[in-house]
């Protein structure tokens, strides 16, 4: 089977950048990509790169490169699913919000959804590629309503989940660890396989069955967390006995059997994907009665909770036991840097704790809008969305939001934070100047010299 039309369903973060990619890379191949939102849809049509609906570094670039040429962006999308020898299913698979499962399950409402109008707008065989992060054994039911409801079309379908990080997507995507590829159908797998290989080098192209490929995904996600809290866990550690997280990273970090990345310790983890796909691992685990397995891996979500929790009650404690009436700024929004994503973001937690409590919050993120601010705050339901635009300012200067703060929090590793004139902000602050790093960013700039009262997490 030879690919030259490849429909893509959801236009979000890994839609958007992962099929730009394929484009750029296989010349050959048409890749329109599908998505019910109109407005996403035109801003990835946009002339201006600053307005793609995804900030990612390099993206703007790749999209320039391949739109208009085999690149297509389009809210047609029974017309493009009908054309396409190959549809990816790349749509949000969140938290069920109802329901059997409410808080733990993986939403699986929008994937039935494509499957029927895959079914219904097909003509002509089709692979199917599960992109979006499913529950393992998903596959099952796409098979069972692609067949039970299609035109009698045959579909093949594989599962080839997606392992970029935001912020650094298009890096990834153009140098993967591996490409993982499930199926069942060899002649299906190796027309994906080609795909990849335009541009992987065939070694990190691994094949398996489709459900290996589907649990994987659960399993890279929940593996890759577990060492966030686990750092996160010694960082408290370290705060009561005079050890150093950093240190302590850095020395067990450089044992080969444990590996230096993904130990920084942080104010919690957040991104759309960590605590939904856990969550999702610890059901299936308890669905199958499996609870020792469940209850193992929900104590990395727990330890999570903890520590933004903390990290709250930290500039509480220290601001005299009260920051009520009191300014708080908050350099970072953003759940990582380098993206405008905000989806289960630190900040947002460690916000509404801080609110609750009556401080007054205004917060500075180099990619993220007021209006994305207050629809977090706003979701969290804790008070009202006049209450929250009462209490939290958002501004576009870092000396606007930390001019006569009482406090500065460091909530996003964004590396323009370090390059600020921090002896500039101190004397804007009010006094003692507190300055509370939830990215241990700032300790090569020496802000304790400057009369900063500073506090890091796990120092
Ligand atoms: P997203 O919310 O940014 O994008 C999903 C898009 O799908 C939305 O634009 C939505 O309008 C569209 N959509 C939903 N139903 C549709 C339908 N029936 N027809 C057409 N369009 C539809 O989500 P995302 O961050 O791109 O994540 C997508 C999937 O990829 C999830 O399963 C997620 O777990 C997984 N994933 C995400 C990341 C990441 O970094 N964000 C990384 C790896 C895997
Ligand atoms: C993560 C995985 O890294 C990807 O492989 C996966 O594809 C993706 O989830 C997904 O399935 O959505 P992402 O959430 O975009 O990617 O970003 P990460 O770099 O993993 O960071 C996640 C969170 O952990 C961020 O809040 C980050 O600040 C935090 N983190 C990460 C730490 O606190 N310490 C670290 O050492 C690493």
């Amino acid at each position: 089977m030879k690919i030259s039309k490849i429909c893509c369903i959801g236009a979000g973060y890994v839609g958007g950048p992962t099929m730009s990619v394929i484009a750029q890379k296989c010349p050959h191949i048409t890749v329109t990509i599908v998505d019910i939102n109109e407005k996403r849809i035109a801003a990835w049509n946009d002339p201006d790169p600053a307005r793609l609906p995804v900030y990612e570094p390099g993206l703007a670039e790749v999209v320039t490169e391949a739109r208009g040429r085999n690149l297509f962006f389009s809210t047609d999308v029974d017309g493009a699913i009908a054309e396409a020898d190959m549809v990816f299913i790349s749509v949000n698979t969140p938290t069920k919000t109802y329901g059997k499962g409410k808080g733990m399950a993986a939403d699986l409402k929008y994937i039935e959804l494509c499957a029927r109008q895959i079914a219904a707008a097909a003509n002509s065989d089709k692979i199917i590629v599960e992109k979006s992060t499913l529950p393992v054994r998903t596959a099952e039911a796409l098979k069972s309503i692609l067949h039970n409801t299609g035109n009698g079309v045959s579909f093949h379908i594989l599962s080839n989940p997606e392992f970029l990080a935001e912020g650094t997507a298009i890096q990834d995507l153009h140098d993967p660890d591996r490409v993982l590829i499930g199926g069942e159908n060899p002649e299906a797998v190796q027309a994906l396989v080609d795909v990849y290989a335009s541009w992987v080098p065939r070694e990190r192209i691994l094949t398996t069955n489709l459900w290996s490929s589907e649990l994987s995904k659960l399993t890279a996600n929940a593996f890759l967390a577990q060492r966030v809290s686990s750092i996160n866990a010694i960082s408290e550690l370290c705060e009561r006995t005079g050890a150093n997280v950093d240190e302590v990273a850095r020395a067990i970090g450089t044992d080969s059997r444990i590996g230096g990345k993904f130990l920084r310790a942080s104010v919690g983890f957040g991104g759309s994907c960590f605590q939904k796909d856990i969550l999702n691992l610890v059901y299936i685990a308890r669905s199958y009665g499996l609870h020792e397995v469940a209850h193992y891996w929900e104590q990395v979500i727990a330890m999570n909770d903890h520590q933004k929790r903390r990290f709250a009650d930290n500039i509480v404690q220290t601001m005299y036991n009260t920051v009520s009436g009191k300014k708080i700024a908050f350099l970072g929004w953003a759940f990582k840097k380098d993206t405008n994503d905000t989806r289960e973001s630190a900040a947002i937690y460690v916000a509404d704790a801080l609110l609750s409590e009556e401080a007054r919050i205004v917060v500075y993120d180099p990619k993220v809008s007021a209006g994305q601010v207050y629809a977090d705050l706003d979701y969290l339901g804790t008070r009202s969305p006049e209450e929250n635009r009462r209490l939290v300012a958002v501004v576009n200067d870092p000396y606007e939001a930390t001019g006569s703060a009482h406090a500065v929090a460091v909530l996003t590793e964004w590396d323009e934070f370090k390059a600020y004139d921090w002896p500039r902000i101190k004397e804007g602050m009010m006094k003692p100047a507190f300055l509370f790093d939830g990215r241990k960013l700032l300790a090569a700039n020496r802000l304790p010299d400057l009369g900063f009262q500073y506090y890091a997490i796990g120092e």
